[in-house]
């Protein structure tokens, strides 16, 4: 079993901040926060509307972090020429349309094979790991292996809400399809993430899956940070993920 890494999404920090026009709260103090509080890398969505957080702030987190920092991006040639530009550890492309309120679902590789696979192999070359943020579903992550991505994160938001509806049922269904397609990327040599809508209680049962190295998680740390602050957050979702993997220990 491989060890968990978490990577905490800081783009809701910058949501706020812009709310107002004001200089605060700083991202890259949140950032700072979530590290020590035991993050592993830190993730941030540069999007093309630039409605959270903005390209200053991926040159500060760049320049500023000791861990490695995940740009998720649109497949798009603006985007590509700053990840070119400030070259991050990780880039996760993701899929991208203005009126959403959030990244609604996965990428479709299959029907973008040749210019994802186009965006792939420049990054690749860079030396940046590739992710690509799809569902749950075989027939994508073959489509990922073929274009060369060494990693993909699986949508988890379906199932999270499912739990967070107490639909037991569909939140049973939506866990094993994540579950096989965790199984069947890893056997395909893919390193295996996953992210979108995780909270404290469906974090367990997500982190409890063996082949997931990284999970990827924003909104609800962010949340909860205004309650019980970000240190506390970030500590309790490590602390949950910590258990999840012992308990999955004692099981295998
Ligand atoms: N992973 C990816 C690829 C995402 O697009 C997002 C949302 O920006 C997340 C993880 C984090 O999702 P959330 O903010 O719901 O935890």
């Amino acid at each position: 079993m491989s060890k968990l890494r978490l990577g905490v999404n800081i783009d809701h920090v910058a949501t706020v901040r812009n709310a107002r026009g004001a200089d605060y709260p700083d991202p890259l103090r949140a950032a700072k926060i979530a590290v020590a509080a035991g993050a592993d890398g830190i993730t941030a969505h540069l999007r093309e509307d630039r409605r959270h957080i903005r390209d200053s702030d991926m040159d500060a987190l760049k320049k500023e972090l000791n861990v490695p920092l995940n740009f998720e991006m649109a497949a798009t040639d603006e985007m590509l020429e700053i990840a070119l530009r400030i070259l991050p550890h990780a880039c996760c492309l993701v899929p991208e349309k203005r009126e959403e309120r959030t990244t609604e679902g996965g990428l479709d590789i299959l029907a973008n094979e040749s210019t994802l696979s186009d965006y792939v192999a420049k990054l690749n070359k860079a030396g940046i790991r590739v992710s690509l943020f799809i569902e749950a579903d075989e027939a994508q992550i073959e489509a990922a292996k073929r274009i060369g991505a060494p990693v993909v994160e699986l949508h988890t938001g379906a199932y999270c809400h499912a739990l967070e509806m107490d639909d037991a049922k569909k939140a049973s269904a939506d866990l094993q399809r994540i579950q096989d397609a965790a199984s069947h990327g890893a056997k395909l040599e893919l390193e295996m993430h996953a992210g979108h809508g995780i909270t404290f209680k469906s974090v367990k049962p997500i982190a409890m899956i063996p082949e997931f190295a990284e999970l990827n998680i924003g909104h609800f740390l962010i949340s909860e940070a205004v309650f019980i602050g970000l240190d506390a957050a970030v500590r309790q979702m490590r602390g949950l993920m910590n258990e999840a993997r012992a308990q999955r220990a004692k099981i295998a």
